[in-house]
């Protein structure tokens, strides 16, 4: 087989060893695109047998371009910036990684619910400031036996259930696309979303973003939660109307919110959920750990290798 080109549109790894490594076995030559726009990424695409991506767009008309493509590996779980349907069209095989960052997404969602639920970031900054007391954090209530409610039961909160039962949280979720049984079997309460706003002390957001889920914490859900509950978002930004987050926090409906994505990334300077108590907000970092990385270029690679040598792929997407 002459040696296969591989297209690198984008990267923001430091690095791409990992992935290297697991295209050994089809010794390819690697080209980086300058930059993540049309005219960069079809000049090293163009005739290209495969191509790795993690944020540039892949639309229809850039594909129809691609002369000898055969695979597209995204560096990452979301497939929004590649037109699927088309890439299925013209023969392409398009891969992700659905599983690299459960650990991590599972565990953050699990910190930011611990350092809101045990004022962490505000206890520190009274400590930095000279302040040794404790009725500034007063109440804090005790973690077991409260109720965290998951909003979608895909891999991140399957991987959070566990984590929260250990402190001697109560779990129930709400996903609409699983059965009782397969719901039972994880040992999670199946309950209606409603019910899970009704009796949860925490929310956690784990549904994809869709034009359904768009929106779908807005000034009724809020309105719906028990009064002084907790908001955590490790999902998506536009699933949380964030004017009606301000106006829950504000009228102290909601007690608190930890926020790893927001609608519009980065954050406003001028946003109205900085310089409050209770929030807490990360730079949509939720998926990063040097090993997570290290696993997505793996099997991300690992997958374009196995379509280029004429094997089917671990992760294939299909179009919806
Ligand atoms: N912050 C980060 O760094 C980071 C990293 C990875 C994933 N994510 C996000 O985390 C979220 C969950 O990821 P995952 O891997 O668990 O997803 P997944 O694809 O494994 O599962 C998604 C689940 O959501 C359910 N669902 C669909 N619509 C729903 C609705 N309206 N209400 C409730 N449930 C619904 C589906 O039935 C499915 O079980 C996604 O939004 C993903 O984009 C964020």
């Amino acid at each position: 087989m002459p040696r296969p080109l591989i297209a690198v549109t984008d990267s923001p790894f430091p690095s791409l060893d990992p992935a290297r490594a697991a295209l050994a076995r089809v010794d390819p030559e690697l080209r980086v695109a300058k930059s993540a726009s049309a005219d960069d990424v079809l000049a090293v695409a163009r005739d290209a047998d495969a191509i790795l991506v993690t944020y540039a767009k892949l639309p229809a008309e850039l594909l129809r371009q691609l002369t000898r493509c055969k695979a597209i590996g995204r560096f990452g779980l979301g497939v929004d910036n590649i037109d699927v349907k088309a890439a299925a069209e013209l023969g392409i095989t398009v891969t992700y990684v659905p599983d690299y960052c459960m650990h991590e997404v599972s565990d953050h969602a699990m910190a930011l619910l611990l350092a809101l639920a045990r004022k962490v970031p505000l206890s520190n900054t009274l400590v930095q400031g000279g302040r040794w007391e404790m009725p500034a954090v007063v109440p804090i209530h005790r973690l077991a036996g409260r109720v965290l409610g998951l909003v979608g039961f895909g891999n991140i909160p399957r991987a959070l259930a566990p984590k929260a039962k250990a402190f001697g949280l109560r779990v129930v979720t709400h996903d609409p696309y699983m059965s009782p049984d397969a719901l039972a079997a994880a040992g999670v309460e199946g309950v209606s979303l409603d019910r899970l706003l009704e009796i949860s002390d925490f929310v956690s957001v784990h549904a994809p973003l869709s034009p359904a889920t768009r929106g779908l914490f807005n000034a009724d859900v809020f309105a719906k939660m028990k009064k002084g509950a907790v908001l955590i978002n490790t999902a998506r930004g536009p699933l949380v109307d964030e004017e009606a987050l301000v106006a829950a926090l504000d009228k102290g409906q909601l007690g608190g919110a930890a926020l790893d994505v927001v609608t519009t990334e980065p954050l406003a300077k001028d946003s109205k959920l900085l310089g409050r108590d209770n929030v807490i907000l990360t730079p949509h970092t939720a998926f990063y750990s040097v090993e997570a990385l290290v696993e997505l270029q793996t099997k991300c690679a690992a997958d374009v290798a196995r379509v280029l040598s004429g094997e089917p792929p671990v992760y294939p997407v299909k179009p919806s």
